[in-house]
């Protein structure tokens, strides 16, 4: 009966653990032409959020150590990597309003990032119209949109000293912390799933 009862209340542990856990937020801000950015999209955020969607929410932000200036209905930019990169951030901007579908989103920032295109690659593999996101880019839209990212990060109140920024939770990520998915499932609260124990990337590198 004991050992019933000790079964009955694991399971209950198991089932509570299973659905009262919340996700890991990651959230990231990222310069489309920064090749530590690019780094840490295809080789730690995409592969983390291709094994463990589950258990995570993602809030991607492209903006980094860009400027804005108001100009007559709109807004300006200028960029760490220069007018290309201002293009590439808007564009993945436009991508995560009008690409519908989380993981068709991930894909293409992924292709994207990887391709280190800014503004090109990816509508192909991934399947995407150009069309929606083409006139996102090149009207109000797509500069107001760009301008909230820019907004938001500033909120976060903290020094941009390097690129990509990272917060697991709410937690900063400093540059000599390695493997975003150790970190993800040791964050998490709940019942761990099985991909954490897949992990052997990890994140070195910085944009100064
Ligand atoms: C676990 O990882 C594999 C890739 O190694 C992936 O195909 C699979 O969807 C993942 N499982 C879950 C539940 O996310
Ligand atoms: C922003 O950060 C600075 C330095 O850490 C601090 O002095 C200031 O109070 C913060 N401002 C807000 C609005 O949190």
């Amino acid at each position: 009966m004991i050992a019933r009862a000790a079964l009955a209340a694991a399971l209950l542990g198991v089932a509570l653990a299973a659905v009262a856990a919340p996700p890991v937020t990651i959230s990231a801000y990222l310069e489309s032409l920064c090749p530590d950015s690019a780094r840490f999209v295809t080789e730690q955020l995409y592969p983390a959020w291709l094994h463990l969607r589950e258990i995570l929410a993602l809030d991607i932000n492209f903006y980094g150590k860009a400027q804005t200036a108001p100009r007559p209905g709109g807004y300006v930019f200028a960029c760490q990597h220069g007018p290309g990169e201002c293009e590439g951030n808007m564009m993945l901007t436009c991508a995560k309003k009008h690409i519908p579908g989380e993981d068709r989103y991930m894909a293409f920032v992924n292709c994207v990032m990887r391709e280190l295109a800014g503004v090109r690659a990816g509508y192909m593999e991934v399947g995407v119209s150009y069309q929606d996101i083409a006139n996102c880019l090149n009207s109000l839209e797509g500069e107001s949109l760009l301008h909230q990212v820019g907004e938001k990060q500033r909120r976060l109140n903290v020094s941009i000293s390097y690129v990509p920024l990272i917060f697991v939770n709410k937690d900063l990520l400093n540059e000599v912390e390695t493997n975003l998915g150790n970190q993800v499932c040791e964050a998490y609260r709940g019942l761990k799933p099985a991909n954490c124990s897949l992990y052997g990337f990890s994140l070195q590198t910085i944009c100064k």
